[in-house]
Parts: C-alpha cells; structure tokens; sequence
C-alpha cells in the first residue's frame, strides 16, 4: 500500500490519455473525495458535473485558449463548482475538493490534471465561466473554479524528485 506521500511524490499533471473509460466506481469513489472535502463552518457549498460525453468534452476543451485544449483526449471532465451564497471563502473550498479527487483518482492509477476556468477567458468578450455555463446550463447561483480531466495515463511521467524540494521556502522560528 502506498503512503500519502508516495501518492504526492508520484502525482504528476497527466495531459495524454487512453481510449480506456475510467470504471464507474472509480467515479464515484473520485466524487466521495470531492463530496467530503472539507469546507469552511461544514457550509459544503461545492458542486460536481460530470460529463463523460465525447462530444461535450469537446467542446469543454474549447473554454479557453490555452491550457485545455488536450481535455479534448480525456474521456472523462469532472467541472467544480460552488455556490457562493453558501460560503464566502468557496473557492478554498473548490480547492481541496479538486486537490481531493485529483489524489484518489491517482490512488486509483488514475491521471488528472486541473484545468483553471475561474478568471480565464473564453475570447475577448466571453469569460470561460460563461461559455461553461452555456454548454452545460449551468444554473446562475453556481460560480464555476476549474474541471478535472481524468483518465488511464497515456504516458507515465517522473515522480517529484527530492531535488525539485524549495527547502529556502521553508522558515523554521
Ligand atoms: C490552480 C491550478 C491551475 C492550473 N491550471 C491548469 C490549466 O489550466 N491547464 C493545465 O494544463 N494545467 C493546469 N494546472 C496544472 C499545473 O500546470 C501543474 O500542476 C504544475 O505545472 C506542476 O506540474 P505537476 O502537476 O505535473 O506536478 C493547474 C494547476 C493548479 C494548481
């Protein structure tokens, strides 16, 4: 069995998949981490759609011009979302859910890689958010952090090494 940190070690962003669905369980185990993440006061304000249409993910991996288009291999999105009546700190909240279902997913042996949608833009006049919101009719109450891409991985990459550790980040008093 591997440690939490074996698991840190080794998570590495995964932008090339294969054609491999992921299992349905594995889903839902993913969407357990992302359902109890922990939040601000217990408030839960986080949401989950979680599109496995070739055709849509498509689409997604249009949301913005750089940074997605490889979403377009993945045969799963999972988009994270929160409502942010529910919580003023939602988008902590978004990420340690995302940061959640990216760590089972690789506990699972699968790949992911966050795609930020929050303050990104779909072209000049259209936020990413907006051009989401519109594919997936995405109710106005939900504000719309980021989509995971998941799947098999189409190429193992390296583990962290302990050179790449920034110790002089580190203040010890
Ligand atoms: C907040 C956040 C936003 C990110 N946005 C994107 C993105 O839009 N597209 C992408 O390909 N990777 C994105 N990433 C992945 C980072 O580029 C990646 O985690 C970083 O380069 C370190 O590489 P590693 O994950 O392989 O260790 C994002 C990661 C974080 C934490």
């Amino acid at each position: 069995m591997q440690s939490m940190l074996d698991l840190i070690q080794k998570r590495r962003s995964c932008r090339t998949f294969t054609e491999q669905p992921a299992f349905s369980d594995d889903i839902t185990n993913i969407l357990k981490a992302g359902l109890w993440a922990p939040t601000s006061k217990n408030s839960r304000p986080c949401e989950f759609i979680v599109v496995g249409d070739r055709a849509k993910i498509e689409q997604l991996a249009k949301c913005k011009p750089h940074g997605a288009a490889f979403l377009a291999g993945a045969p799963l999105a999972i988009v994270v979302l929160a409502d942010p009546h529910k919580s003023d700190v939602w988008i902590e909240d978004c990420s340690i859910a995302a940061t959640l279902m990216q760590m089972t997913a690789e506990d699972l042996g699968l790949g992911s890689t966050w795609i930020q949608v929050r303050l990104r833009n779909y072209d000049d006049t259209l936020a990413a958010a907006a051009y989401i919101r519109q594919l997936l009719n995405v109710p106005e109450y939900l504000e719309i952090a980021s989509i995971l891409a998941i799947g098999y991985k189409g190429k193992e990459r390296l583990p962290n090494t302990e050179e790449s550790l920034l110790w002089e980040k580190v203040r010890r008093v």
